[in-house]
């Protein structure tokens, strides 16, 4: 939810925190702030600089505030949780002896009765954060040893976060911590780094080390401990060589990083293809044979997860429906969480997820495993928590996802869906292999196809330019394609802030066909599929009370252009997969709405792009 940056090293403290919190700006982004060290005569003295607003705003107040330099220090872009955005709930906060600052991404659960502990105690907060309460806590703490009262505090915290804090008694060092929420720290040539995501480090290095959970780190600039936090043992890791260029991470050119994103979606479907696909076979390498036996014998599949996500999980129930034969169902994970799920060993829960840092996602993955469930996640982030903790992972291949509304990795989630239903459809005998040959076929012609379906783009474009100020939308999909008309209505919700409602189409006569008249926008799914003609009624339906008809439609349906007032076409493909393609109209669709209703595509208003609190 927030962006953590620490450095420690020969660079100036403050072009290398901002240039960080620059790339993690999507994160959160309602205020921000750094801490460092001041080196002057010998002693250490610490300074802090913080801004409401978004990182444009901490720029302007450094560029007025004198001696603020280096070359130790820590930085933090934020997404409220606990108190509203400001000046002071900004982070980094600070201790009342000003000798400890710290940054925090997570929840502090039972924040409020350490700090009535703490104010008992005689410490002044500033603040209406739960954060505070982590750097007085270190303070009472303190004895003389800095890294046994940053250890003592944590053991007194209960919930998920991830702290950078230094101090300006021991000066040379970055202290971390995390449990849950992502840190990640850069290891450079005499000078090392620490953040909560990938792309704020890509300009200093490549090679990482994942911190896992209640691990803490002493981050000095020549020289990385990690340890246990219990049991306080130094503890041996990896260090991993991230590929990922600089230039994905950036816009590359496009007024937006969604934009950019949509346009990247035929590389990441070959992408994908290339990563999961050998020779015609499906081959998952984190599927081992210990999880292939215990997919043999599985007798129920849940699909749990969250938004976007969320509808990757419904096209995923109808894939698996069809190739294994199974009756899978679908959850959201805050529900799923807390219905105190009838499940066991016998039961596969399949959490899917772009960041790997969803709070409610991350509990109900636990929630499965304490009941014996086998846990799959499908996840984007390398690394990240859902990630490890799940029993198998099968990582998407989209590359980092910028933009807050979530479209290649969407694109991706059901790419993998496809590969792994045809997959398990073999595995248990369910799917034929000429079946499966067959999907194999048509999966392979999936990037061209998706680079045709962007050419329509300018069609989208004048059909927007035409409806942008209408106030209410509503997508109507049926079958494979239902989900997708809920994912079309969010993408235009969040990011266009016009209300739009996905429907199942067979449920315009319970009640939505009474919004029709000659002012709302219709947006139907439908491509040729078992339901086609069903869908064509619910045009007539619509039309017979004037409504607007949107229609994403097969190519060479010359039909439905009778029907409708707009048609965006999509080549023709097996229904299954035609999800891959409808979608892509409704992202392109939602983004010219957006920006002709001026909006901030990336960073829509009072969302971020991983939501890691509950
Ligand atoms: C989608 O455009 C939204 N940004 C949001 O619904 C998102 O899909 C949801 O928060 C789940 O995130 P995750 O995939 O990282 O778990």
């Amino acid at each position: 939810m927030c962006g953590i940056v620490g450095y420690i090293g020969p660079k100036e403290i403050v072009s290398v925190l901002l240039g960080g919190l620059e790339k993690l700006e999507y994160r959160g982004y309602d205020s921000s702030g750094i801490a460092c060290v001041l080196e002057k005569e010998g002693c250490a003295k610490l300074v802090s600089v913080k801004e409401k607003g978004k990182l444009i705003s901490l720029k302007g107040k450094l560029a007025k505030t004198k001696g603020v330099s280096g070359h130790l220090g820590i930085g933090h872009t934020r997404w409220a949780t606990h108190g509203a955005p400001s000046t002071e709930n900004a982070h980094p906060h600070g201790d009342c002896t000003g000798k400890f600052f710290l940054v925090h991404n997570g929840i502090i659960e039972n924040y409020a009765e350490l700090k009535r502990e703490l104010i008992r105690k005689g410490h002044r907060f500033s603040s209406e954060t739960d954060t505070e309460v982590a750097v007085h806590l270190i303070e009472e703490y303190y004895n003389g040893n800095v890294l046994e009262a940053f250890r003592k505090a944590i053991r007194r915290m209960n919930g998920f976060f991830a702290f950078v804090m230094i101090t300006a008694h021991e000066p040379g060092k970055l202290f971390a911590f995390k449990r849950s929420n992502p840190l990640v720290i850069g290891i450079g040539a005499g000078e090392n780094f620490v953040a909560s995501d990938v792309p704020a480090l890509l300009a200093h290095t490549r090679r990482v080390i994942y911190l896992d959970d209640n691990e803490l780190a002493v981050v000095e600039k020549d020289k990385v401990s990690v340890l246990q936090l219990e049991s306080g043992k130094p503890l041996r890791k990896e260090i991993s060589v991230i590929k990922w260029d600089t230039r994905q991470a950036e816009k590359e050119g496009y007024p937006h990083f969604m934009l950019k994103e949509i346009y990247e979606q035929p590389h990441v479907i070959e992408t994908t293809l290339k990563a999961l696909m050998k020779s015609r076979r499906v081959l998952f390498e984190n599927i081992n044979a210990s999880v292939e036996k215990r997919l043999k014998k599985i007798q129920r599949v849940h699909f749990v997860s969250c938004g976007t996500a969320y509808h990757a999980g419904l096209v995923g129930g109808y894939m698996v429906e069809k190739c294994v034969r199974l009756s899978p169902r679908t959850a959201v994970s805050s529900e799923f969480r807390y219905e105190n799920p009838a499940i066991n060993e016998n039961d596969l829960i399949i959490l899917i997820t772009q960041s790997g840092e969803t709070a409610d996602t991350l509990a109900a993955l636990r929630e499965g495993k304490a009941r014996g469930a086998l846990t799959l996640a499908i996840v984007n982030v390398v690394g990240s928590t859902i990630a490890r903790e799940a029993d198998c992972v099968i990582y998407t291949h989209a590359g980092p996802e910028i933009g807050v509304a979530s479209t290649k990795a969407y694109l991706a989630q059901l790419m993998v869906l496809a590969l792994f239903s045809v997959y398990f459809g073999q595995l248990r005998g369910a799917l034929p292999a000429k079946r499966a040959n067959g999907f194999m076929k048509d999966f392979l012609k999936l990037p061209s196809q998706v680079r045709e379906v962007l050419k329509q783009e300018k069609v989208i474009l004048r059909c927007a330019q035409q409806l942008y100020q209408k106030r209410n939308f509503l997508y109507l999909g049926r079958g494979f394609n239902f989900p997708n008309a809920l994912e079309g209505a969010l993408k235009l919700k969040e990011i266009s802030y016009a209300h739009a409602h996905g429907y199942p189409a067979g449920e315009m006569k319970h009640g939505p066909i009474a919004l029709i008249d000659q002012t709302q926008p219709v947006i139907c799914l439908a491509p040729f599929s078992c339901t086609y003609e069903k869908m064509i009624s619910n045009i007539e339906e619509i039309r017979a009370r004037k409504g607007i008809v949107i229609s994403i439609a097969s190519r060479g349906d010359g039909e439905i252009q009778k029907l409708s007032h707009y048609v965006f076409y999509v080549p023709q493909t097996e229904e299954m997969i035609s999800p891959i393609l409808t979608v892509i109209p409704l992202q392109l669709f939602a983004y010219h709405i957006a920006c002709l209703n001026d909006r901030d595509v990336d960073q829509p208003r009072n969302l971020a792009k991983s939501v890691t609190v509950e």
